[in-house]
């Protein structure tokens, strides 16, 4: 069982350059099973998800070949399954990204339902009631979803009740070959859904929109792989962003488009932080208190869900009281009790969380509760008095290639430590 130890207080500051973004990298892998032959994605980050995902399509007969540590060439010209077994969606829900490729190639697909996760119940009912509207009937069967269309995919226009990533992606990739016009209205406009678009208008297929609340695909005939790079990840650039913001030293983010991440950047700057915007990275300083700001999640380009747990921990080290109100997931707080441990100030009510800054932190052994969650709490100990020990840290592994080296290389005091060989972690032999 392997922990995270960080020895706070420690100067933390210099350039950090993140990888390519989790949330697309995982549905354009999905997406190559729409152009039978060799796709070639780079810039894919070296994660725990990519490699379920990359099982996922070994499953249904495509080859995954990993040509470096961040350059995948997937072969589906021999895909011959269209079920994805519950054992790899239980392990990564995003798997439920190869339902509309099923779709569109195949005419049917057998994919397990996925569970919910710690943050929330996590349904799929939009993406099912935007697919049966395209022609494809739903049958539930032992925790399988049984899609089929026997009489195909027809175009047809779909108004999403919320603008969720995953049903635009399945919608998008189901209609592509599609016979006649797919409008998705109020349609999510994240980065990452315009880098699924992008790479497949390069496959030759024809949609329009993507990036505004209204997407059009008009259906097309086969599809040919490409090659495509995977866009800069907001949300990790975003992690080393409030760490810099926190820590108050220069730290430059590279390898993120900054227009990606702009109302976070904005209520940065409002809580008091220096941001320098370049084309491609940002360097962030702080010398004044952090002052507190309202903030609201919503889709993008709202304040995005996933920054939440971030920008908490320097709201609840801020001079003053906020309210941060949480409208995409309903159980995304985990990471505002484990934070109490470490001396905050939060209280919980319902979606909101009204934040009463802190003179400072001291350090506590907590527990990852999610991704994010997880990637905050190691923020946290980077300036609380003292040590931190962050436990189920496999969920900080899912999304974060090379964490705790990286923070390494910003000179901060961090190690991964194996609790069943304490011995080895000549760190905490000092601090004793
Ligand atoms: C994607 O999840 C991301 N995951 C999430 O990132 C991100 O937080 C989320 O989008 C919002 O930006 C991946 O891309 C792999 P949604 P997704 O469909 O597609 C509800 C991270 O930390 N909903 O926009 O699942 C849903 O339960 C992860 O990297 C339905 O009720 O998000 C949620 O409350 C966490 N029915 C809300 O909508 C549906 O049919 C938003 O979900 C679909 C969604």
């Amino acid at each position: 069982m392997e922990v995270i130890r960080i020895e706070g207080g420690h100067p933390v500051t210099g350039e950090v350059t993140v990888e390519g973004a989790k949330n697309s990298a995982l549905k354009l892998m999905a997406a190559t099973l729409l152009a039978p032959g060799v796709t070639t994605l780079e810039n894919v980050p070296n994660i725990a998800d990519v490699h379920v995902m990359g099982k996922v399509l070994k499953e249904l007969g495509a080859t995954v070949e990993v040509v470096d540590e961040h350059t995948l060439r997937i072969d589906t010209s021999s895909v011959d399954s269209w079920e994805t077994p519950y054992s790899l969606v239980a392990q990564m829900r995003a798997s439920t990204a190869v339902l509309g490729p099923l779709l569109a190639r195949f005419g049917k697909a057998i994919v397990a339902m996925p569970g919910g996760c710690n943050i929330g119940a996590r349904k799929i009912d939009m993406h099912i009631l935007g697919l049966q509207a395209l022609g494809v009937q739903f049958d539930m069967d032992h925790g399988d979803i049984h899609a089929s269309a026997p009489n195909g995919l027809k175009g047809a226009t779909v108004t999403l009740d919320f603008a969720s990533v995953g049903a635009t992606e399945n919608l998008i990739m189901a209609s592509v070959h599609a016979d006649g016009v797919t409008v998705i209205d109020n349609a999510a406009r994240e980065p990452e859904i315009v880098d699924l678009a992008n790479m497949l208008n390069e496959m030759g297929a024809d949609i329009q929109g993507a990036g505004t609340p209204v997407i059009e695909i008009h259906g097309v005939g086969e599809l040919h792989p490409v090659t495509h790079a995977v866009v800069g990840d907001r949300i990790e650039a975003g992690t080393f962003v409030a760490i810099g913001a926190l820590v108050g030293q220069p730290v430059t983010v590279r390898g993120f488009d900054p227009q990606h991440l702009g109302l976070v950047l904005r209520k940065y700057e409002q809580m008091g932080v220096t941001i320098e915007r370049g084309r491609r990275e940002v360097t962030v300083s702080r010398t004044a208190p952090l002052m507190p700001t309202d903030i609201q999640t919503l889709p993008f380009p709202g304040f995005p869900t996933d920054m939440q747990a971030q920008t908490m921990c320097l709201l609840a080290l801020a001079q003053g009281t906020c309210i941060v109100t949480e409208n995409v997931f309903e159980n995304r707080f985990m990471f505002a009790s484990e934070l109490q441990r470490m001396g905050s100030d939060i209280v919980i009510q319902g979606h909101h969380a009204v934040v009463h800054g802190v003179e400072r932190l001291s350090g506590a052994e907590v527990r990852s509760p999610d991704l994010r969650g997880g990637a905050a709490l190691i923020m946290a100990g980077l300036v609380a008095d003292g040590t931190t020990t962050v436990s189920d840290i496999y969920h900080v592994d899912r999304g974060y290639e090379r964490f705790v080296e990286k923070l390494c290389a910003l000179g901060a005091q961090v190690r991964r430590v194996n609790m069943l060989d304490p011995s080895a972690d000549e760190f905490a032999m000092r601090v004793r």
